[in-house]
């Protein structure tokens, strides 16, 4: 089991590091993975000039999964858009074909009083986000900024194929059928014919699930309900751009972006998983920043790509003790509770396992 590691900027190389004890911890038990570090983001245009550079595109394409970091920082601002590192992070989407993005958002009941929200709207939420991660308004041409008539123009293009359609809906409903049975498709049908090209193809997909109920929702009411009764949901499907959004306001009903994993799947399953925070550069080097996101990507990793499941179970069992023995990172603390930096939160998940 091939393993490329892009620990990126900022935080990403302190949480990558307790993720990959994890990994070792596995490895005694059996587990053979073999880890080659890569850039990706930042510290690639730092060595190479580029957010993606070539090399990486090999060793990823290689690999049988990739574990990342975080990428970005105020250094990188100012580049021209080819050189950000946000670039890099679309750009390793695209080469591998990343198209299904799996965002669970999970509120641990040790965490209920973490959200902004009231503990009884969120106690219990278990929601997963499937984002359409490849196409959409994100890679749609033309795109660019130019002169008409004088002035500047900004435009974009939402596309979708039903291929491409096709092949998500899938991926939500297979998921949905291994939770509660229940998918909610969301869209903008009624402005956008993209979208309403996404819910036909959603809708005849369905034919194949009869084993599960589907509804659906237009964006701007899914963004409500969200915050109104988040639990109605089980598997939300969505394109690139709404699942951006979407899941950043998920993951804040769990109150702590520092927890949540994420899996960018091919069609084969070969996956990229990274925790959804970004590369916090403002806590970098500091020994302060959460690594439960990365070590419950690093569990995903496990489940997804190399059908671990019992190891994957395991490392996430490791971090619900941890919470339950009240150890938390300052992002979740709350008083009463043992602060800890992030080596301590790895020492302590390896304890559990
Ligand atoms: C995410 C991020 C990225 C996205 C950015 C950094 C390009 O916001 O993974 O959600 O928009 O997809
Ligand atoms: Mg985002």
């Amino acid at each position: 089991m091939k393993i490329a590691v892009l620990a990126g900027d900022g935080i990403g190389p302190e949480i990558i590091a307790q993720a990959l004890r994890v990994l070792d911890a596995l490895k005694h038990d059996g587990l053979n993975f073999e880890l080659e570090p890569g850039l990706l983001g930042g510290c690639a245009v730092d060595a190479t000039g580029e957010p993606f550079p070539e090399e990486t595109n090999k060793l990823v394409t290689d690999a049988d999964a990739v574990l990342l970091g975080a990428v970005g920082g105020p250094k990188y601002d100012a580049l021209p858009r080819a050189q950000r590192p946000e670039r890099g992070l679309l750009g390793i989407r695209k080469a591998l074909n990343l198209f299904a993005n799996l965002r669970p958002a999970i509120l641990y009941p040790e965490l209920a009083n973490a959200s902004t929200l009231k503990p009884e709207v969120v106690a219990g939420l278990d929601i997963m986000i499937v984002r359409e991660l490849t196409g959409d308004i994100y890679f749609g041409e033309p795109r660019g900024i130019e002169q008409r008539d004088g002035q500047r123009v900004g435009f974009n293009t939402m596309i979708y194929s039903e291929a491409e359609i096709r092949r998500i809906a899938q991926v939500a409903f297979n998921t949905a059928r291994k939770r509660n049975g229940k998918l909610c498709s969301v869209d903008k049908m009624n402005v956008l014919e993209c979208t309403q090209l996404w819910r036909d193809v959603v809708i005849e997909t369905a034919k194949d699930y009869p084993d599960v109920t589907l509804s659906h929702m237009l964006v701007d009411n899914a963004a409500m309900q969200l915050i109104r009764d988040p639990k109605q949901f089980d598997v939300m499907v969505t394109g690139n751009m709404f699942g951006d959004i979407l899941s950043d306001e998920a993951s804040m009903l769990t109150g702590s972006i520092g927890m949540l994993p994420s899996a960018s799947l091919d069609e084969n399953n070969k996956g990229l998983f990274e925790p959804i925070h970004g590369s916090a550069p403002d806590i970098a080097g500091k020994n302060i920043a959460n690594p439960l996101a990365t070590i419950l990507s690093l569990a995903m990793m496990l489940r997804y790509t190399f059908n671990q499941e019992d190891a994957a179970l395991r490392v996430e069992n490791a971090v619900k003790k941890v919470l339950s023995q009240n150890l938390r990172t300052s992002d979740i603390f709350e008083p009463g509770m043992q602060q800890i930096g992030t080596i301590e939160m790895g020492d302590a998940v390896l304890k559990n396992l």
